[in-house]
């Protein structure tokens, strides 16, 4: 298949990049490069051993994509593109429903007017809003907390219309839970801007004494250690979550609107995560804990079971692998 990734130069887009490429597809990155570097393609391109093309580009630019999605007969479409901090969206609610929302209303579009109808989209768990049980599976009931959630959940309903409006359509709303990790070979993973918003990221640069310490919100939460949970997923095991929703699509199957959890099913505490990466890394990861941070629930883990079931997918690496990949690629970030 040729294959579109919107985002496809960023964290997760650049892994399923290597992974689609690896299994033999024809893959064409589209990025406006916000928030992303235009060395990861060439590192992604090391990896593979030939080079990907980069059409820099905005999602919202409908002229751009359309001769994108034409010159390169492209059959499916990967939508990554979007921004995703949980803060800034609470900051910048417009910015946030623009780029996501409009973004992808304007893929659509582009997509409609070239023929293209099947597109996996980059959703999250955060859909689920504050778990009412546990397990998260995919019939419980959805809610946003904050406009970056609000624009997801959005996004998933206006696909779920789309598909009911047009049976031509095969859409898989693939709902990450918490992605870290880096590629195996420590070329590509994760590098954020400033101080990073999430765990692993921020454990990374403590081990490289980059930051001081951890500061681990709240020590209080009903769970096994105080710590909050969460159903870590390497974003190895991630990237092929998207390779089996592309095949699921192009089966008799994959008429329709879907969404599946990508998650491993199993949740770790912040402390469980501090010593795994300890393990891994050889590096004291010194941390305090502090007050709880607002909007944070205690325990968000997946079941995977429908995409076990109906993709034939389910991750493979643990929570070691995870930390052990992080810190090769955090080593080498630190050479660049
Ligand atoms: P990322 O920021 O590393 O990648 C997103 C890429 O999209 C970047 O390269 C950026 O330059 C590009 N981009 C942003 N807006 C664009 C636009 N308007 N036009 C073209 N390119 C644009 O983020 P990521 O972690 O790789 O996340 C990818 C997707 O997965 C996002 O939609 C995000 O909301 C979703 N997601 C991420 C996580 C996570 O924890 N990383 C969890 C759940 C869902
Ligand atoms: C994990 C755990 C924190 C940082 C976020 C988004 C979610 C999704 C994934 C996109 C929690 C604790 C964190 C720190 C800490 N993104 N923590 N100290 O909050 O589960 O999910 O990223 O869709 O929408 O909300 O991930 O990595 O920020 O936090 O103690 O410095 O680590 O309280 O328990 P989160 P996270």
């Amino acid at each position: 298949m040729n294959i579109l990734l919107t985002g496809g130069s960023g964290y997760i887009g650049s892994h399923a990049a290597v992974a689609l490429a690896q299994a033999g597809h024809k893959v064409v990155l589209y990025d406006n490069l916000s928030n992303s570097q235009l060395d990861v393609v060439s590192r992604v391109g090391r990896i593979l051993g030939y080079p990907l093309v980069l059409i820099e580009g905005d999602v919202r630019a409908p002229d751009l994509l359309g001769q994108a999605l034409r010159e390169h007969s492209i059959d499916a479409v990967v939508h990554f593109a979007g921004l995703k901090a949980v803060g800034e969206s609470v900051a910048q609610p417009l910015t946030y429903y623009d780029n996501n929302v409009t973004g992808t209303q304007c893929l659509l579009r582009a997509m409609h007017r070239c023929g293209v109808r099947t597109l996996v989209f980059s959703s999250s768990a955060t859909v689920y809003g504050e778990p009412r049980y546990l397990p998260l599976d995919e019939r419980h009931p959805t809610s946003a907390v904050n406009p970056y959630g609000r624009s997801k959940l959005h996004i998933e309903e206006m696909l779920s219309d789309l598909a009911l409006s047009d049976a031509s359509w095969r859409i898989a709303c693939l709902r990450y839970f918490n992605p870290v990790g880096a590629h195996e070979s420590g070329l590509i993973g994760e590098d954020p801007n400033g101080i990073p918003n999430n765990l692993m990221p921020y454990i990374a640069q403590v081990a490289t004494g980059r930051r001081d310490r951890v500061s681990v919100f709240g020590g209080d939460y009903e769970t096994p250690d105080g710590t909050g949970v969460r159903d870590y997923i390497h974003v190895t095991d991630l990237a092929h979550g998207h390779l089996a929703a592309l095949n699921f699509l192009a089966s008799a199957s994959g008429v329709g609107w879907h969404a599946f959890n990508l998650g491993t099913g199993k949740g770790h505490s912040v402390l469980e995560v501090i010593q795994a990466f300890e393990r891994a890394s050889g590096m004291k990861v010194p941390y305090e804990i502090v007050a709880r941070r607002a909007g944070d629930v205690a325990s968000s883990y997946a079941s995977s079971d429908k995409a076990r079931h109906m993709l034939g997918w389910q991750a493979k690496l643990g929570l070691d692998e995870m930390c052990a990949s992080a810190w090769r690629w955090q080593r080498y970030c630190a050479q660049l």
